[in-house]
């Protein structure tokens, strides 16, 4: 009796423990071969016998279950030893990403606008001649269409070569007054430093009653947008030709890299030149039925005021996908 609860004390584990059971507690254990020895015993010593093997049975049972919760607890202990986690250890910190610097200037100026309550507009990459050039006020065999290195279809539609189409879909679905931009990807057919044949414009339209518009108002407003997006710089307006508006306007800068002395970036001039405008051409309202308004409109590249704004030097660089690049702008 002591042997076998010496030998239950001394299992050091749950499988060692299992193994003494079926030696003792089994079918073929030490105990049933003491009970099979009750038939041979004689009847009046059986009961005692029988007894004291119960007796046996109970402590040895006791003995088992004692040290097999002991066993239990041990491992469990181990176990949750082993599986325990540290939540106060550092933890790998997730890569951050970014817009991309021209999205990130597109929604910069859309910002600028919204805030002077113009409505965001916009229209397909796809377009037919009228919108993109009949009705801006050049028609066919115009030398102007020269300037735009569009990309033809064959069957009369082309890919927008500027967003300006957006303010004839614009001015064709509404009624004035209209206070719009029509932020958007634009072709060309060009590639150097400054051009890819995919672009991005911002154009602005503004049409209210005949007189209520005028050049001042669009002077006063790309002045400020300006002063808004490069901070402490002059603003030149300088005469030239748009066929969609009369009197036409560039608009530039003073290079804020050279302070206006000359240098490369600026071709030696200490301009930089940022914007189209005007005063919208009579022909244009014409094109779309308005009668007795008047109006202005700009446009601008927005590449070249990211370009400008953050330094880069070459435009193609913005849509190789180079990781190093735009990690630059996180
Ligand atoms: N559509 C012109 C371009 O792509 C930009 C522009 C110039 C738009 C003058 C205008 C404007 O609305 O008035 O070069």
């Amino acid at each position: 009796m002591e042997e076998l609860e010496s030998k239950i004390n001394s299992c050091t584990n749950l499988d060692e423990l299992e193994l003494i059971r079926v030696e003792i507690f089994g079918k073929k254990g030490v105990l049933s071969k003491e009970f099979a020895k009750l038939k041979d015993i004689p009847a009046k010593e059986k009961k005692d016998f029988a007894k004291s093997l119960n007796d046996k049975k109970v402590a040895l049972n006791e003995v088992f279950e004692k040290h097999k919760n002991k066993l239990e607890k041990i491992a469990l202990e181990a176990k949750l030893e082993s599986e325990k986690i540290d939540v106060s250890l550092y933890g790998y910190e997730a890569n951050k990403g970014a817009l991309h610097p021209v999205k990130d200037m597109m929604d910069r100026i859309i910002d600028y606008f919204v805030a002077l309550n113009f409505s965001v507009e916009s229209g397909p990459l796809v377009e037919n001649d009228f919108n993109n050039f009949e009705a801006l006020n050049l028609p066919k065999n115009h030398p102007a269409r020269e300037m735009q290195d569009t990309f033809f279809f064959g069957d009369g539609r082309m890919l927008r070569t500027h967003t300006s189409p957006v303010q004839i879909r614009t001015m064709l679905d509404s009624k004035p007054p209209i206070r719009m931009i029509a932020p958007g990807a634009v072709f060309r057919r060009d590639y150097d430093l400054t051009h890819t044949p995919m672009f991005h414009q911002i154009e602005g339209l503004v049409v209210g009653e005949k007189g209520e518009v005028s050049f001042a108002n669009l002077k006063a407003i790309l002045t400020d947008f300006l002063h808004h997006m490069f901070g402490d710089v002059d603003v030149r307006f300088r005469p030239s030709f748009f066929p969609f508006t009369e009197p036409s306007a560039e608009v530039d800068i003073s290079c804020m890299f050279c302070k206006g002395k000359g240098c490369k970036v600026c071709s030696h001039t200490g301009w930089l030149e940022v914007l189209g405008s005007g005063v919208v051409d009579p022909n244009v309202f014409k094109a779309v039925g308005y009668e007795d308004v008047s109006g202005y409109a700009f446009g601008l590249g927005i590449e070249r005021f990211a370009m400008l704004l953050h330094g880069v030097p070459d435009l193609r660089s913005l849509f190789d996908g180079d990781i190093r690049l735009l990690e630059q702008f996180r």
